[in-house]
C-alpha cells in the first residue's frame, strides 16, 4: 500500500473542502425543501445559446481550439469592453482578452501568474469561497478587508491591509454572498490607491448583468474599469446565462499578464470547451433583460420582508442577501441554519463565507411563491 498521507503536500492541508457542499449534502436528505442555498440562476439556459452549443457539435466545432479561445468570441468581448471601458482591447493592444474555463478559472490564472509564497494578497471578508483557498494553492498569505456591517471595501478599509508584500487586490462588485454593489466614487478611489502602491487590482465582476436599478449609476453597472485599464476584469457566463455548468468565462487586462495567465492555461484547462465558446458569441447577443428585473423583484421583497426584522445590507445586485443574525437570538449563523432547516428552509451560514458567524446567505434565485414562503418562516425565526 501506498502512504498516500505522507505524499501530500502541506498545500493540501492549507486548503479546505467547500462549506457549501457540506449544505447541499444536508438538502439532499430533505424532501422539497425551500432552497436558498444554491448560487445560481433558477432560470434554463435560453434557447438560442443551446441551439448554437447544438450547431456547433454537429458542425464539428469539437476539436481543441487556440488556448486564448476562438476568435470569434474574443472580437466580441474586446467590443464589449472597449465600448463599456474606453479600453482599446486586442492582439496588439496594451490589453488583451483569454477565455477561461468559467470565472474560477480566470482567478486560478491569475493567482497563479501573480503571487507565490512569501506574498500577500487583500480579499474582502466576507468573501467569495474561492478567493482565500485559491491562495492557499499558490502558497500566499491573505489579509482579510473587513467590510462589515455594510460590507463596503473601500480604499479607506483596504489601504491598512496594503504592505510591500501585497500583489493584488479582490473586489467583488455585485457581491457573493452580500448583493452589495459599490459605487463609482469608491472604485475611483480604490483604483487610485491600488496605483499609487504598485498592487494590481482584480475585479470579479461576474455579477454585472445582475446590477439592479439602484446600483446601476446612468442606467450601467459601476466597474473600476471606468478609471483604468491597469485592471484585471474577471467575468463570466455562468450567471448571466443560467450557464454553471457550460464552464465559460474572460480575463481582461494588461496584455503582459494576459499573455502570462495564457501560458499557465496551455499546460491545465488547454482551452475552454469548442462548442461551449461557438454558444458564447451567441449569448453576448442574448437579452436576460427579463430574468433581471424578476429578480429585481424578487429582491425588494428579500428586503421588504427582512428589512424590518433585522439588519440587512442594501443588495443592489447578484441574487443574494446576507441578513445578520438579531443578537437576541443569542445564537451563531450555523446554529441558525439547523433551526431553518427544521422549518424545511435551506441557507449557508456566514462563516463559509467570512471569519465571523453572524450573518447568513439567502439565493433567492427561486420562484415567487417559494420565496415567499421561506421568508416568511425565516422573519418568524428571527422574531
Ligand atoms: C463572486 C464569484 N466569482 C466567481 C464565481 C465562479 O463562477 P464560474 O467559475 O462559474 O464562472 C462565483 C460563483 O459562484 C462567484 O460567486
Amino acid at each position: 500500500m501506498i502512504d498516500i498521507e505522507a505524499l501530500l503536500t502541506a498545500r493540501m492541508q492549507a486548503m479546505e473542502p467547500s462549506g457549501i457542499r457540506r449544505v447541499f449534502e444536508l438538502a439532499a436528505k430533505m424532501k422539497d425543501p425551500i432552497n436558498f442555498s444554491i448560487g445560481q440562476p433558477d432560470f434554463d439556459v435560453p434557447e438560442p445559446i443551446k441551439q448554437a452549443a447544438i450547431k456547433a457539435i454537429s458542425a464539428g466545432r469539437n476539436g481543441y481550439t487556440i488556448t486564448q479561445g476562438i476568435a470569434e468570441l474574443r472580437t466580441a468581448i474586446a467590443g464589449k469592453i472597449s465600448t463599456e471601458t474606453g479600453w482599446s482591447v486586442g492582439p496588439e493592444c496594451e490589453c488583451d482578452v483569454l477565455i477561461t474555463n468559467g470565472t474560477s478559472a480566470g482567478l486560478l490564472l491569475a493567482y497563479m501568474a501573480l503571487a507565490e509564497a512569501g506574498d500577500e494578497i487583500v480579499i474582502p471578508d466576507p468573501y467569495f469561497v474561492s478567493y482565500p483557498q485559491v491562495a492557499a494553492m499558490v502558497g500566499a498569505g491573505v489579509k482579510y478587508c473587513d467590510t462589515y456591517p455594510d460590507f463596503r471595501m473601500t480604499a479607506e478599509r483596504i489601504e491598512p491591509l496594503l504592505s510591500a508584500r501585497t500583489k493584488f487586490v479582490v473586489l467583488n462588485s455585485p457581491g457573493n454572498p452580500s448583493g452589495v454593489v459599490l459605487s463609482s466614487d469608491e472604485l475611483r478611489d480604490i483604483v487610485e490607491l491600488c496605483e499609487s502602491r504598485g498592487v494590481l487590482l482584480i475585479s470579479d465582476e461576474i455579477y454585472d448583468e445582475f446590477t439592479y436599478s439602484d446600483g446601476r449609476e446612468g442606467g450601467v453597472f459601476p466597474t473600476p474599469a471606468r478609471f483604468s485599464n491597469q485592471i484585471l476584469l474577471l467575468r463570466g457566463f455562468s450567471k448571466t446565462y443560467g450557464m454553471t455548468g457550460w464552464r465559460l468565462g474572460y480575463a481582461v487586462g494588461p496584455s503582459r499578464l494576459i499573455r502570462e495567465m495564457t501560458k499557465v492555461n496551455q499546460y491545465s484547462f488547454v482551452c475552454a470547451p469548442n462548442m461551449v465558446q461557438h454558444a458564447g458569441v451567441v449569448a453576448l447577443q442574448t437579452d436576460v433583460s427579463h430574468h433581471v428585473q424578476a429578480y429585481e423583484r424578487k429582491r425588494d421583497l428579500v428586503v421588504e420582508r427582512l428589512g424590518g426584522v433585522t439588519e440587512l445590507a442594501h443588495p443592489a445586485g447578484a441574487f443574494y442577501a446576507f441578513p445578520k443574525l438579531p443578537e437576541h437570538l443569542g445564537m451563531t449563523a450555523s446554529k441558525f441554519i439547523e433551526k431553518a432547516l427544521e422549518k424545511n428552509v435551506l441557507v449557508i451560514p456566514g462563516n463559509i463565507f467570512s471569519l465571523r458567524d453572524t450573518h447568513f446567505r439567502i439565493s433567492y434565485a427561486v420562484d415567487d411563491a417559494r420565496l415567499a414562503r421561506g421568508l416568511t418562516a425565516l422573519a418568524e425565526l428571527m422574531q
